[in-house]
């Protein structure tokens, strides 16, 4: 029977391709940095409808919310004026009440905003429930290279345990840029750093920035993605150090915290740009996000495999058995084999593996299937990961590292192996040797540098 195409195909597509990204992400915790300046946005409603959406999608969301703007307009009507120093302002005792009022008005604001649900969809009256309160402990700021910040504040700390409960409820928790010291005084905080103290504080999965520029790379071009050390890096270029965004925080001062964010455990930063709607969601359910995404280390974790990731494994690998690269390998043998197995991961999906196998008599670590997703090639994952094996390697005691291949023999000899004789193997390991595959053996000493 003839196919039809159907006009909504790519929606149907485009949803089969969010999918695996919305399993991956329910359950996560999202901090998300907000600007004043969209609270008066025409953006902002679409802002709040993404959230409602993801907190319905299984999203633990913080919303931390800036008022510069706001407090620039106060301070011009009353004809006040207060300094900003090094991305943060000199609050004086007038600028402590405009923000205090202006933090009320904007939690109004936003809650009745939140309280609508999903309007014009099957999911309008799925409501979203609120909390705001006192989860921020602040310290002065003090008086620093001789002036005195007054009642500006620094984050001493967060009250994760408060806000995890909310968060565990279903609740959405938001914070003003707002602390409370022990002896009942009030801070003005910046909005970056309430919400990268918050990520820390809670191990979130994310942070996410809205700025009005990206980064950019060596070449000018916008950085997509970066670890944090390259981040450092950024920082270190001048041309780089003195933009502004609307909000006022700059980029450099965003970009600080999100090297901090990473130093602290959050495994991913997202720098979005605030005049893109569609920012947030095609950062989170689209393969090539929008934005600058920066890591601690990489994009991806290493780690054990375990047999929740017997099927990813198996995708990967299923079309290099069929064309002769690897050995073939039953689901049965992998979920026996599967604790020699480490796999590393992006967005919760397994996006390349390879094992290590033991050979104590001659203290050698044999890997194998090493294997990268095509999409996922060439950023130096299978790099990463061999680098990792020889290093367990090393730590169990093993002298040397051998790899079996018919195809990727360059690429190891590219990485310090040199091809081995056949009858090199040693009686152990010739038993079980494939005549049939012949393929090359290729080893390196782990004892040398
Ligand atoms: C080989 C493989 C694991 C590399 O994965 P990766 O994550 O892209 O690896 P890296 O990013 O560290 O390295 C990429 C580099 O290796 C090179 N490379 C890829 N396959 C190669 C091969 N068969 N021979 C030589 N070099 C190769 C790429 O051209 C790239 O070079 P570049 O740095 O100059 O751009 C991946 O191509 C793969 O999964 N291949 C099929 C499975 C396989 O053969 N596994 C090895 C046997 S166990």
């Amino acid at each position: 029977m003839k196919k039809t195409i159907r006009e909504d195909d790519g929606d149907i597509n485009w949803f089969r391709a969010a999918s695996p990204y919305i399993n991956a992400h329910r359950g996560k915790t999202l901090v998300i940095a907000m600007p004043g300046s969209w609270l008066r946005s025409e953006l902002l409603p679409t802002l709040t409808h993404d959230l409602t959406l993801l907190s319905h999608l299984g999203l633990r969301l913080v919303l931390c919310f800036g008022l510069r703007a706001q407090m620039e307009d106060q301070l011009a009507q009353d004809q006040e004026q207060s300094d900003i120093v090094d991305g943060r302002r000199v609050t004086d005792s007038h600028a402590l009440e405009t923000i205090i009022s202006a933090a009320g008005v904007a939690r109004n604001d936003l809650e009745s905003r939140l309280s609508m649900g999903l309007p014009n969809t099957p999911m309008a009256g799925a409501r979203l429930a609120v909390t705001s309160g006192n989860y921020v402990t602040a310290q002065p700021f003090g008086i620093r290279d001789g002036i005195d910040f007054q009642h500006t504040g620094s984050v001493r700390e967060v009250h994760s345990s408060a806000i995890n409960a909310i968060l565990d409820a279903g609740h959405m928790v938001l914070l003003p840029p707002l602390g409370y010291s022990l002896t009942g005084e009030v801070f003005n905080v910046t909005v970056s750093e309430v919400a990268t103290e918050c990520a820390i504080a809670l191990k979130a999965d994310k942070l996410a920035f809205f700025v009005d520029s990206l980064p950019i790379d060596e070449d000018g071009s916008p950085l997509r993605q970066a670890s944090s050390r390259r981040i450092e890096r950024v920082l270190n270029n001048p041309s780089q150090t003195d933009k502004a965004d609307s909000s006022n925080m700059t980029l450099n001062t965003i970009l600080n915290h999100a090297v901090k964010a990473c130093q602290g455990d959050v495994e991913r930063v997202h720098l979005l740009e605030s005049d893109d709607p569609t920012a947030l969601l095609r950062e989170l359910f689209t393969r090539d996000g929008s934005g600058t995404l920066i890591t601690m280390d990489r994009w991806e974790h290493i780690r054990p495999a375990t047999i929740a990731d017997v099927g990813g494994i198996i995708q990967l690998i299923a079309p290099l058995q069929t064309n002769g690269t690897l050995v073939t390998r039953s689901r049965e043998d992998l979920e026996l084999d599967i604790e020699n197995f480490v796999v590393s991961e992006r967005d919760g999906m397994v996006v390349a593996c390879a094992a290590i196998y033991l050979e104590p008599e001659t203290a050698t670590a044999e890997f194998a299937c090493i294997v990268t997703h095509p999409d996922y090639q060439g950023e130096g994952r299978a790099d990463q990961l061999l680098m990792h094996l020889e290093e367990r390697a090393r730590e169990l005691n093993c002298v040397s590292a051998r790899i079996l291949s018919t195809h990727t023999g360059h690429w190891f000899v590219a990485r310090g192996y040199s091809e081995t004789p056949r009858q090199d193997l040693p009686p152990v390991r010739r038993v079980s040797y494939n005549e049939q595959r012949n393929s090359k053996i290729y080893s390196k000493r782990l004892d040398l540098k």
